[in-house]
């Protein structure tokens, strides 16, 4: 079998971007991420390569869309521009390929998503709307005022967690397995998580096994509104091989869990660094949930999809062939001069806020966008009952990562409400 060792260059965050030839700019190197340095980076190419081919990346040529405009064109191309055969600028590993919906083209795509959307149709969200607001609230009441603990651990997995549980009906007590699994399946090898590629398939492995017992059980009885409950009577979806069973657990594991809560995680940071605007949002909490669609604009906690041309086709002036992997960074997109203004600050009254490209568009646009504005909405809501500030009290840990946009650690402290 094959490993998937990246060896990208660390020393690179220590580089002007605008020292580099313009042809060898390479913004997938997971240091610029976790070193939070890439954004002048993509503020050259959208300056002047909006459409640029990288000739040499460690994980093979590609394409980079960084503006706002043509990254819409390209998701709303997907007769030109096809999710196959991965979403990821990573090429899928030959030994272990997970087929999964957000990384098909119509007709199959739309089959399957159609089996699973009801899970989030407006109806279910709001008999969500109860459960989530108990275990927020359990959250909060549990967490110590006054002395340092780490958000992202005790806040932002933990609701997050328990969201996707409910979202599977998967055993309660066991749901960290959850989490863990979602972050194995984005981990890159040799960095922390796990070492190899084969270490990652035996955990995922071990994922399939036990959701194959939910499978076997659920498909006996008679339909209900949970996920595996849904892939198990679905017509598009009963007769899948254990491999696409999986790939589409992995999707909506990640989908659901690492998003959100990197999401929860960037509005405590974003607020804590611009007071004016908690202030703001004190004054006035009918704000919350436009301060939610500005912090996904601000954090934008996938960085990018991948699309693969079918055919040899025009972009921005440039001639892209067909077979070639196009990168659309909505992490660029989000901040982009030409469609924000002052795309830079957070600034939670924003005209046209929602106008944002974090949960892409076209026919994959997030499937899950709701819920998750559903939990920020709550969380801020039971936070202003309760808090007068969250002080963050020192630097947030960040992802290594190309593709999730967030955060390992973030200390802070509570401060209560007078
Ligand atoms: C702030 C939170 C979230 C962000 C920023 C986000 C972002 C995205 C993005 C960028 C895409 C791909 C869009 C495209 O290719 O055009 C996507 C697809 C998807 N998301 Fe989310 N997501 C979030 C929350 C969720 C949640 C809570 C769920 C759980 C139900 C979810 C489930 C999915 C699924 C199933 C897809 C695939 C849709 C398809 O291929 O048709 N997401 N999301």
């Amino acid at each position: 079998m094959t490993e998937f060792i990246p060896n990208y260059p660390p020393g690179q965050v220590d580089v002007d971007p605008y020292s580099v030839p313009l042809e060898s700019l390479d913004v997938s190197n997971p240091y610029l991420f976790a070193a939070n340095v890439h954004e002048p980076w993509f503020r050259r190419l959208r300056d002047e390569a909006p459409v640029h081919f990288c000739p040499e990346a460690e994980t093979g040529p590609y394409w980079s869309v960084t503006r706002y405009q043509e990254i819409r064109e390209v998701d709303t191309s997907h007769d030109i521009f096809s999710s196959e055969p991965i979403i990821l600028i990573r090429d899928p590993i030959a030994e272990f390929p997970l087929p999964m919906f957000i990384a098909m083209d119509p007709p199959r795509h739309d089959e399957q998503r159609s089996v699973v959307q009801p899970v989030v149709a407006p109806a279910n969200l709001r008999n969500f709307e109860p459960i989530i607001r108990e275990r927020t609230i359990d959250v909060l009441d549990h967490l110590p005022v006054g002395q340092s603990f780490d958000w992202v651990d005790c806040v932002s997995i933990e609701l997050t967690t328990r969201m996707l549980a409910t979202l599977f009906d998967f055993p309660f007590e066991e749901r960290s397995k959850l989490t863990h699994w979602s972050d194995v399946s984005t981990a890159i090898p040799g960095m922390g998580l796990i070492e190899t590629e084969e270490e990652r398939q035996e955990i995922l492995l071990g994922c399939l096994e036990e959701f194959t017992e939910l499978w076997n059980q659920r498909v006996n009885e008679p339909v209900s509104n949970d996920l595996v409950s849904m892939l198990a009577h679905g017509e598009s979806t009963k007769n899948m091989s254990p491999v696409e069973y999986l790939g589409n657990l992995i999707l909506l594991i990640v989908g659901g869990n690492d998003t959100t809560r990197n999401t929860m995680s960037a509005s405590v940071l974003a607020l804590h660094q611009n007071p004016d605007q908690f202030e703001k949002l004190k004054a006035n909490p009918e704000l919350i949930p436009s301060m939610v669609s500005e912090t996904i604009r601000w954090q934008t906690p996938l960085a990018h999809m991948r699309r693969t041309a079918r055919v040899d086709t025009e972009l921005g002036g440039k001639t892209i062939r067909a077979g070639e992997k196009v990168v659309m960074w909505y992490v660029s997109g989000n901040r982009d001069e030409r469609a924000f203004d002052k795309p830079d600050d957070f600034i939670i009254d924003r005209p046209d806020v929602r106008k944002h490209i974090a949960f892409g568009f076209g026919i994959h646009r997030c499937m899950g966008n709701r819920l998750a504005e559903l939990q920020l909405r709550i969380l801020w809501e039971e936070i202003l009952r309760r808090f007068e500030r969250i002080e963050v009290v020192g630097e947030p840990g960040r992802v290594m990562s190309n593709f999730v946009h967030g955060y390992t650690s973030l200390p802070v402290v509570l401060h209560a409400r007078a």
